[in-house]
């Protein structure tokens, strides 16, 4: 099967990943321009009522660049999530073009973003998963592996698309410590049509995270990085030294309690983690430097370019 035609007038097969707190318009606005699809969380517009502002600057921005990629909005479909169906609501008043949806694949709203040309993405960490959202009608499956910044999964991507790819020939999006253009072939040699990049983008000025917190990106490497469902009640991906700074014991840490995850407005908590306790993903160790996240897409692509070449070559 082809990619939809919005995923196909990328300038690389990739999808800068949305990140809470990180992600801003400011980011978005770059990441397309650079030719890569741009992405936040809805959630990150706080309070609600930005969203339509936040929309609107991005919709502005990018019309002055005909040639830009298109963006994403990631939708957290969690009962904690109460600002959901407004969040929907407004972005497909906007006609958004990607919906990036998190933990469960809302079928009941898939129709009315087809209705307007839109497609679905939906994140997934295992085969069970990935049957269930493409019965709901998802339009592609974003594989979130072992490795990945954010809420992550412990599947080699080998096994997971490999597995996929048996039952569904529609866009794969992989996810999962891709820092560079050599891993975005690998991803698509792999089987994979774009790769989706997180971490990355969090080593640029652009990213609304503390200077502390990009400092320890540039320090850190894959074994610096702490796998625990502790802090928001999912198994996540968190910077080692964040965790100890918080009074933690990485090697002994406490059980979670689920019950306590809140995505929604009342989620202070939620959002203290996040900005107190950072995540990352496993490809820290390949980051040297905080750059606009213009160059760093120009730095994926020429590495791309030189990976292709020289498995030509060879
Ligand atoms: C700081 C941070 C925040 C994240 N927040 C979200 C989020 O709000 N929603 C979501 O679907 N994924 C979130 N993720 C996961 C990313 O969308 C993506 O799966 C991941 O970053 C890809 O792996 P990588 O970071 O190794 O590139 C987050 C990741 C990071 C690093």
């Amino acid at each position: 099967m082809s990619l939809p035609p919005i995923l196909q007038r990328l300038r690389l097969p990739v999808i800068c990943a949305p990140m809470f707190i990180a992600s801003n318009p400011a980011l978005v606005i770059e990441q397309c321009r650079a030719g890569v699809v741009g992405s936040f969380p809805a959630l990150n517009a706080r309070p609600k009522e930005a969203l339509d502002q936040w929309l609107t600057e991005i919709e502005q921005a990018l019309a002055a660049h005909p040639g830009a990629a298109p963006f994403a909005v990631n939708q957290i479909c969690h009962k904690s999530n109460d600002r959901l169906e407004h969040d929907i609501e407004v972005c497909i008043r906007h006609k958004v073009p990607i919906t990036i949806t998190s933990l469960r694949a809302p079928n009941d709203v898939i129709p009315k973003i087809h209705a307007y040309g839109g497609i679905v993405l939906h994140a997934v960490i295992s085969v069970r998963h990935a049957e269930k959202a493409l019965a709901d009608g998802v339009d592609g499956l974003i594989l979130v592996c072992a490795g990945a910044g954010g809420h992550a999964g412990t599947l080699s991507p080998f096994a997971l698309i490999g597995e996929v790819r048996r039952f569904f020939d529609g866009p794969i999006i992989l996810s999962g410590a891709i820092t560079t253009g050599d891993a975005i072939l690998a991803a698509q040699a792999a089987g994979a049509d774009l790769a989706y990049i997180g971490t990355r983008f969090l080593a640029t000025p652009e990213a609304s995270v503390p200077e502390r917190y990009k400092k320890e990106i540039l320090r850190a490497s894959a074994s610096d990085i702490v796998y625990t469902d502790l802090f928001s009640g999912v198994h996540g991906n968190y910077l080692k030294h964040s965790v100890v700074a918080a009074g933690f014991d990485p090697l002994n840490l406490p059980k979670s309690d689920p019950s306590k995850m809140n995505f929604g407005t009342a989620g202070g908590a939620e959002k203290k983690v996040w900005r107190d306790i950072w995540s990352a993903g496993q490809g820290v160790g390949q980051i040297d430097n905080v750059a606009p996240a213009a160059q760093a897409v120009d730095k994926l692509a020429a590495e791309y370019l030189a990976a292709r070449r020289r498995l030509l070559v060879n």
